[in-house]
């Protein structure tokens, strides 16, 4: 895919249209957790910087077009002027004459943040109207929302084709990051892929064993591939109904001469409880009042000896219930293995997606990692091998 450069635009004295992802976790009307708004903060500056007036485009929850007072953006232009270092103007729509007055009065490189895009019903439908709407507001579009680019929405693909479209800083470094980790990798390449449910990462597997050189499968939904492999797995969360199609998976793997890492050995407990005494079992050895709650020592040390010879590695969903210690130890050992290889240059290491950021913060190990997206869906799907309509629309 080819893209037009933000950092060889000409934007001075021009209105920058910046869609974000300020879809941020919010506790009693204040940001919990910034990390999207710290995301957006390059482009930003950077437009500013170089006088351009900087126009935010966000949504924020599912409004299901209606305006709906407590879904409103304008509590974080306050937190993002801070993060920013100046002021952050705020408008009551993201259309219209009183917004476009409004960015009129902005100063050379000055900042507005613009309401919730979901209050309008024709966001979600990719209105043609709505985004000619938007587009009448700027001079050119940026996207900086990689995690928002699965939906084809007014504001993330309508407009982009209205207007020369940009990705963002951030989308950039995204794109980047995983066309290195799936795109065009270094080989050999190796994924991670955990969790609970297959259901929810059919398409996922499918398409992962068919460009990986490895794939270990962990959390709940490696109790799925070892009961349709014939092992018992006790009181285990498990997909019964799903063995047919974790079969299917392991031959296309078979096919496709990626290497299927499953577990060789567990850790149990009858409940999920940070005291219940926890064993470590061998396939075959789990009790039916048993809960598979982690992978064991063999599984771990077995998938980080799978890493060395790996020059690339992607990794989605955890390995166990980490949230319940003990039962995070095979998540956290996988985790800090994988990070110290990527801070020592000897793999590329990228993550994300749902509560894969939260498990790799628990152990400890983001830092050390090459990369890890902020996005859920949209990491998801790309994974998935799909077409992000929001990552097309910028192309040239
Ligand atoms: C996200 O939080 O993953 C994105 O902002 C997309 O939000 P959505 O799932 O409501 O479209």
């Amino acid at each position: 895919m080819a893209f037009r450069k933000l950092s060889e635009a000409d934007v001075k004295g021009k209105t920058a249209l910046v869609r974000v992802d300020f879809n941020v976790p919010m506790n009693e009307g204040e940001v919990s957790d910034d990390t999207r708004l710290q995301a957006a903060l390059p482009t930003i500056k950077a437009l500013s910087w170089k006088g351009a007036k900087v126009v935010l485009l966000a949504h924020f929850d599912r409004p299901k077009g209606k305006r709906v007072p407590s879904m409103s953006l304008r509590p974080l232009a306050g937190p993002l002027a801070k993060l920013l270092g100046k002021p952050v103007a705020f408008a009551e729509d993201c259309i219209g004459a009183e917004t476009a007055a409004a960015i009129k009065a902005l100063p050379e490189g000055g900042v507005i943040l613009l309401e919730n895009t979901r209050f309008h019903a024709g966001e979600e439908k990719n209105d043609p109207e709505l985004a000619k709407q938007i587009a009448a507001l700027g001079d050119l579009y940026v996207n900086d929302a990689f995690s928002a680019a699965h939906r084809a929405h007014a504001s993330t693909e309508g407009v982009a084709r209205l207007l020369p479209a940009y990705p963002g800083l951030a989308m950039e470094a995204e794109l980047t990051a995983l066309e290195a980790a799936l795109g065009k990798p270094k080989r050999p390449v190796m994924g991670i892929v955990g969790g609970s449910k297959v259901s929810t990462k059919l398409d996922l597997l499918k398409n992962l064993v068919t460009k990986l050189d490895k794939l270990a499968i962990g959390g709940g939904m490696a109790n799925t591939f070892l009961f349709a492999q014939g092992w018992a797995v006790g009181a285990s969360y498990c997909e019964k109904e799903l063995a047919d199609t974790a079969r299917e998976i392991m031959t296309l793997a078979g096919q496709s001469k990626c290497q299927l890492l499953l577990p060789i050995d567990t850790i149990v407990a009858e409940k999920l409880d940070a005291r219940a005494p926890a064993f470590v079992r061998g396939l075959g050895e789990v009790d039916d009042d048993e809960r598979i709650l982690d992978a064991g020592p063999e599984t771990i040390a077995r998938l980080t000896r799978a890493m060395d010879d790996c020059e690339t590695l992607i990794w989605n969903g955890p390995l166990g219930v980490f949230e319940t210690p003990p039962f995070d130890h095979g998540t956290v050992a996988a985790a800090r293995y994988a990070g110290a290889r990527a801070k020592a240059g000897k793999l590329i290491a990228v993550a994300g997606g749902g509560d894969t950021v939260a498990a790799l913060n628990h152990a400890g190990a983001s830092a050390m990692f090459t990369f890890i997206s902020t996005a859920g869906g949209a990491f998801l799907e790309w994974m998935e091998g799909k077409t992000l309509p929001g990552v097309a629309a910028l192309e040239t």
